[in-house]
């Protein structure tokens, strides 16, 4: 910090701004000046509170149904991919929107390339939670996350997000469209089982995750 001069702070600087944080948050004082040597043995108790990981164990519980999930993070990660397809990011300098709009701004903080790597990463690190237990489809099922089709299509999913995040990274804008068709069927395979299959006659709706 800040992102435009970094290290613009020197050592005793920064440990002192660790020292006022601390201190900031209640921190216990210690019986001499905060120097490196005490940084490395200072450790943070740990409280439990819901939702968050305890004691290496994930307690997460979904407050999401799964087509929450979906329409909340999945599909607008997986938009930004395939918006490659209509718009280079290395052209991509959005402006600051007129009248103000927050998500319009956003835009204007992380975008082109650095957006494009950031929704592959979304999209490797929230996948998993098609798998999380306790979840249930807007029909009320229980999210299948015991299947193994189910497992392997989520699977599936991060693994495509891995080589999207590769190909970003190569800046180069046909790798990435090359990955943009993978990512379209990968999230089809799984929706023409899970989501637009009519099973036994019921309608779209009434099957899914069945
Ligand atoms: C492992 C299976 C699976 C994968 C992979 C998957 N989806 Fe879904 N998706 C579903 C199911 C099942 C639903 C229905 C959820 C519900 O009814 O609660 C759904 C619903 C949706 C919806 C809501 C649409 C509606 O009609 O309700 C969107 C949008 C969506 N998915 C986008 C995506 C995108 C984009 C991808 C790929 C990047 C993807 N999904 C990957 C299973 C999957």
């Amino acid at each position: 910090m800040p992102p435009e001069q970094p290290d613009s702070l020197g050592r005793p600087q920064a440990i002192d701004l660790a020292a006022f944080i601390l201190r900031s948050g209640t921190f216990p004082a210690g019986p001499s000046e905060l120097g490196t040597a005490e940084l490395g043995q200072i450790t943070f108790p740990t409280r439990t509170a819901p939702g968050l990981v305890t004691g290496g164990t994930a307690s997460l519980t979904p407050s999401a149904n799964l087509g929450q999930l979906m329409r909340g993070v999945t599909f607008p990660n997986a938009n930004i991919l395939f918006n490659v397809q209509v718009k280079d990011p290395a052209k991509d300098k959005p402006g600051m929107p007129v009248p103000f709009d927050y998500v319009l701004w956003g835009a204007t903080v992380y975008y082109g390339w650095q957006a494009v790597d950031q929704a592959a990463l979304a999209l490797v690190e929230t996948t998993p939670l098609f798998l999380l237990p306790g979840r249930r489809c807007e029909n009320g099922r229980p999210v299948p996350v015991d299947r193994a089709d189910w497992k392997q299509y989520t699977a599936a999913l991060v693994d495509v997000g891995k080589t999207a995040y590769k190909a970003a990274q190569s800046r180069n804008v046909d790798a990435v469209n090359k990955i943009a068709e993978q990512l379209n069927e990968t999230c089809a395979n799984c929706h023409k089982v899970y989501r637009d299959g009519t099973r036994e006659g019921s309608t779209a709706g009434a099957s899914r995750c069945q």
